[in-house]
């Protein structure tokens, strides 16, 4: 299974993925980040599709031509499967319609609540006493599909943004690369009723 894995910042769950020796065959990102370089540094090919080749982060932004591209980069690498890791633009129907049901994503709350860009900040503002992470397939619309595992993570008194995304990050970097090589076998798994040879009567 060739998994490939969507970046936009720091990288750290990409560590993960890598650290759990999932078969990354491609890090790809939409803006020159860290999470490049891990995976450079780590012999893994890489590809940066820039948004600013596609208008940026304003409204020129082509979403639309921006994911074909992507789309059509990723199926050159024969990508079967993929893993977003903090990847930062929301990408239109033609890559759901490429790998459908074969879009992974982590996020750091407890979906469904606070899904979005902030969820470590909305859930800190709303005072809730446990927030945590979600591993979730990815449809189009943002932070709603399919739920495949949760964690919870405890707000701390004096927990700032930083110190609670970093804990729920913690727990991320285990339950994600659980996840993915779950789907994985799931993914690959005989078809049922199908035999192999040493069960054939
Ligand atoms: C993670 O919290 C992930 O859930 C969110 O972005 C963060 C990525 O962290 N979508 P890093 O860049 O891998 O450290």
């Amino acid at each position: 299974m060739r998994v490939g894995v969507l970046v936009s910042g720091t990288g750290s769950i990409l560590e993960a993925l890598l650290q759990a020796e999932l078969p990354v065959a491609l890090v790809a990102a939409d803006r020159p980040c860290r999470g490049l370089e891990i995976a450079k540094r780590a012999g893994v090919a890489t590809l940066l599709v820039d948004r600013k080749d596609y208008g940026g982060f304003g409204p020129a932004f082509d979403r639309g031509a921006y994911t074909r591209e992507l789309v059509r980069r990723l199926a050159d690498e024969r990508v079967e499967l993929i893993a977003m890791a903090g990847f930062g633009t929301v990408l239109s129907t033609e890559i759901h319609d490429a790998y459908p049901a074969r879009i992974l994503n982590t996020h750091p709350a407890l979906l469904p609540s606070f899904p979005g860009w902030h969820a470590v900040e909305d859930a800190l503002a709303a005072g809730v006493e446990v927030t945590g992470c979600t591993v979730h397939l990815a449809t189009l619309e943002t932070d709603a599909g399919p739920v495949l595992a949760q964690e919870e993570v405890p707000v701390l008194a004096g927990d700032t943004v930083a110190t609670l995304h970093e804990r729920i990050k913690e727990a991320e970097r285990k339950l994600y690369p659980a996840t993915v090589w779950r789907v994985i076998d799931e993914l690959e798994r005989k078809p049922t009723g199908a035999t192999t040879a040493g069960e054939q009567l």
